[in-house]
Formats: structure tokens, C-alpha cells, sequence
């Protein structure tokens, strides 16, 4: 890619930042900082990120902070990056807490080769496809109905395209996520504390939350196709249960949940495909939940 962009005249500089969540690190930002220096790298130039969700994160930060705001351009190099990371203006460092640092800014593009995705390993293939099947499951039918069918066999730029319209579409109306935005957390209350207390990829947590929130949706808000979501879940092979995780240590995750408040837990959850909704959840429903889940 720097040789391309060199023999159109441009003049470029890489480096390469640590894998994964070792590059979301302040350490590895200010060194970014003293090299985009040394390199004089100005205002006007632009940085290309091309990674996983973590490098867009962590270099999307440094972009939107080096001489207050440089052009950002994020190339993701993983489904979960291209359908979720690198969509949507979130920038994010880890402190105490993941994502605890960051800022919302927008890259100026992002570009997704699909040629890449398709040549993912499996996992990570199925990882992004539990976002992208969330992403249906909030705002696209169609979406939900072509995993369900073809599984990782979909066609990944009909996906990436599917799922980027719908998170475009909820951030659009909602850029600091002071509202809608909270939708596209539909899974991830309990799928983050499935995540540690179970230590399972992101993927498969967010594909055990999602059943866990179908349940809890069918409870709260009259959802009734537990079983498409779930069937779907399957097809993409992800889990729709996590026997054996610690229920008191999920549990206690979830108190300590931010977005827990007096009335309950507040959790995304759908009263049908495609029509999402925030609210608080009382315990008893949480328990209900965490059993459907084998928890
Ligand atoms: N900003 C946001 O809105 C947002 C949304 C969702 C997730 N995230 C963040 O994204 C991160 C997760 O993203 P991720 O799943 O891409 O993880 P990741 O960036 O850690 O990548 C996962 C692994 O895949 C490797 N990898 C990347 N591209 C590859 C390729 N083409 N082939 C083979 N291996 C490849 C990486 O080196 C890494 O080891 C988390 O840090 C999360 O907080 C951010």
C-alpha cells in the first residue's frame, strides 16, 4: 500500500504498532506522537490505520489528537473492525478499564478490501459475523434471514454492507450515544460479563448475550422469535449458551455495570426483528435470562 502511494508521488512513513489490545495503550500512543514528529508528519497529511479494531482504535486516537486533529483513513483488516470498529466515530484507549480513554471522531474514510475478510481464519470470521447478526437483528430482517440461511458462507460484502447501513444509520441520530445508540449494545450487557467471567472471544459472549437479551425481550417486551435469533446464532457457529460460567461472578459483573441505575439493569432489547428498545430490567428477569443461557 506505501508503494502504491509512493509511486503516485506521496511520500509515506509506517510503523507498526503492537498486536491487538497492546496497542490501546497511552504508551504506545505517545510514541506514536514523538514518531509522527520526528517524522514530520503535519497537519495536512494523513494517517491510514490498517488492522483490527484495536490498531483503528488506538491509531484513530492518535489521529484525532496529534497537532489537535489530523485526517484519519482506517483500511480494517478484520469483519469485526470493517462492520463495527471502524464505523460509527469511537476512538478508544485502555486505562483501568477498557475503552476507559478516547474520543468520538469520525475517520475521513474507511475502506474495506473484502478479499481480505474472506481470507480470515474462521474465528475471526465468526466473531465479526456476531456483530454484523446483532446489527440485523436491530435494524435489518433481511440481514437476520441471510445468516441464518447461508451462515459464514454469505456473501461478506453484502454483510459489511448490511451492517455498516445499520450502524450509520442508528449513529447518524446519535453521534455521543446519549440515546438510540444504546441499541446497538443489544447483547453486550451480558455477553460483556460472559467475556470475563468465561474468558470466551468477544464473539461468542456477544452471541451467548444476545440469547440472554432475547429472553430477557420475550419477558419484557413481547419478543417472539428467540428461536429465529437463536437458530441463526447456531448457523454462524457461535454459542447459544455458556454452561459452567460462575453465575455469581456474572452477576456481580453486572452490578457493576455502568449503565446499571436504581430502577434495574438497563439492557437493549427488542420487541421484535428490527425494533429495538432500552429498559431497565428487574432482577428477576436478569436470573430468567441467565438461565436460558445455561448460566
Ligand atoms: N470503536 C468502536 O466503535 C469499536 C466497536 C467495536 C469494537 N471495538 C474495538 O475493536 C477491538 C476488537 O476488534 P478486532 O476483533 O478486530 O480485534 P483486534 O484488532 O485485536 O484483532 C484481532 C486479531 O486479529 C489479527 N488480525 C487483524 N487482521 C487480520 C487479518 N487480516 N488476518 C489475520 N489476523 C488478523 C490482529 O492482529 C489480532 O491479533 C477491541 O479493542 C474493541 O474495543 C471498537
Amino acid at each position: 500500500m506505501a508503494g502504491d502511494l509512493e509511486s503516485e508521488g506521496r511520500r509515506t512513513v509506517v510503523r507498526v504498532l503492537p498486536d491487538g489490545e497492546d496497542a490501546k495503550t497511552l504508551g504506545v500512543v505517545a510514541e506514536l506522537y514523538e514518531w509522527l514528529a520526528d517524522s514530520g508528519v503535519g497537519r495536512d497529511d494523513v494517517l491510514v490505520a490498517v488492522g483490527g479494531g484495536a490498531l483503528t482504535d488506538a491509531a484513530g486516537f492518535a489521529a484525532a489528537t496529534y497537532l489537535r486533529g489530523i485526517a484519519a483513513v482506517y483500511v480494517p483488516t478484520t469483519l469485526l473492525g470493517a462492520v463495527d470498529a471502524a464505523v460509527g466515530g469511537k476512538t478508544g484507549l485502555n486505562l483501568l478499564a477498557k475503552n476507559q480513554i478516547g474520543l468520538f471522531r469520525h475517520p475521513r474514510r474507511v475502506v474495506v478490501d473484502v478479499d481480505v475478510l474472506d481470507g480470515l481464519p474462521e474465528h475471526l470470521k465468526r466473531d465479526g459475523a456476531a456483530e454484523a447478526l446483532k446489527a440485523g437483528l436491530v435494524g435489518d430482517p433481511g440481514l437476520v434471514d441471510l445468516l441464518g440461511e447461508e451462515g459464514l458462507d454469505a456473501d461478506l460484502e453484502e454483510v459489511v454492507d448490511r451492517a455498516v447501513a445499520v450502524k450509520v444509520r442508528i449513529v447518524e441520530g446519535d453521534f455521543r450515544d446519549e440515546g438510540q445508540r444504546l441499541h446497538l449494545n443489544y447483547g453486550h450487557t451480558v455477553g460483556h460479563a460472559v467475556e470475563v467471567a468465561a474468558g470466551t472471544s468477544h464473539g461468542a459472549a456477544v452471541a451467548v448475550g444476545m440469547v440472554a437479551a432475547g429472553r430477557a425481550s420475550a419477558l419484557e417486551a413481547g419478543f417472539a422469535e428467540e428461536d429465529r435469533q437463536r437458530d441463526a446464532i447456531r448457523r454462524l457457529g457461535l454459542p447459544v449458551a455458556a454452561p459452567g460460567t460462575d453465575r455469581g461472578r456474572v452477576l456481580e459483573l453486572l452490578a457493576l455495570d455502568k449503565k446499571r441505575d436504581a430502577g434495574g439493569l438497563r439492557m437493549a432489547l427488542l420487541a421484535g426483528v428490527g425494533r429495538p428498545l432500552v429498559s431497565n430490567v428487574p432482577s428477576a428477569t436478569v436470573e430468567a435470562a441467565l438461565t436460558a443461557v445455561e448460566i
